[in-house]
């Protein structure tokens, strides 16, 4: 995610209240995302594959697989805090742009969020 910074950069104070995700391709951890929620809404951080294997469908494995986590909870809104280089990847998925956006770490941020349609 920030392979020249120190492991300690990519903690956040509410880890512990977060649920995180691992893709392990033959037993090695080639993928993480981190699930937080305020009740129905969801949000979540931190979603990266490892620099060697981007691009070959992992991270659409786990955008799908957290997805489909959030409906089985009931979520009404998915959200996250997108990195504008990334905003097409998200698009692939019904993530829509917010009007919010901020410069944190080196990196254009825009708020993007996916609500779910609830099924009676
Ligand atoms: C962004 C990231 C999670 C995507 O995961 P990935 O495994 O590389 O993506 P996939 O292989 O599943 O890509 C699915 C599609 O999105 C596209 N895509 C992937 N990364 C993209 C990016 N940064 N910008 C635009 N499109 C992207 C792919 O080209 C592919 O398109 P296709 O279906 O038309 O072929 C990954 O590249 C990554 O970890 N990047 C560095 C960290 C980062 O930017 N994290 C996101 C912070 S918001």
């Amino acid at each position: 995610m920030y392979p020249e910074l120190p492991f300690e950069s990519v903690k956040l104070p509410d880890d512990f209240e977060g649920l995180h995700f691992g893709l392990y391709v033959d037993h090695k951890l080639t993928g993480v995302v981190s699930l937080f929620h305020q009740g129905d809404i969801y949000q979540f951080r931190k979603l990266a594959i490892l620099a060697d294997v981007q691009k070959s469908g992992y991270g659409s494995k786990l955008m799908e697989y957290i997805l489909n986590f959030c409906k089985i909870q009931n979520a009404t809104k998915l959200w996250c805090n997108a990195r504008v280089n990334a905003k097409e990847f998200y698009y692939k998925f019904g993530f829509q742009e917010t009007e919010k956006t901020f410069f944190k770490d080196g990196y254009d941020f825009v708020v993007m969020e996916k609500r779910f349609t609830i099924l009676a």
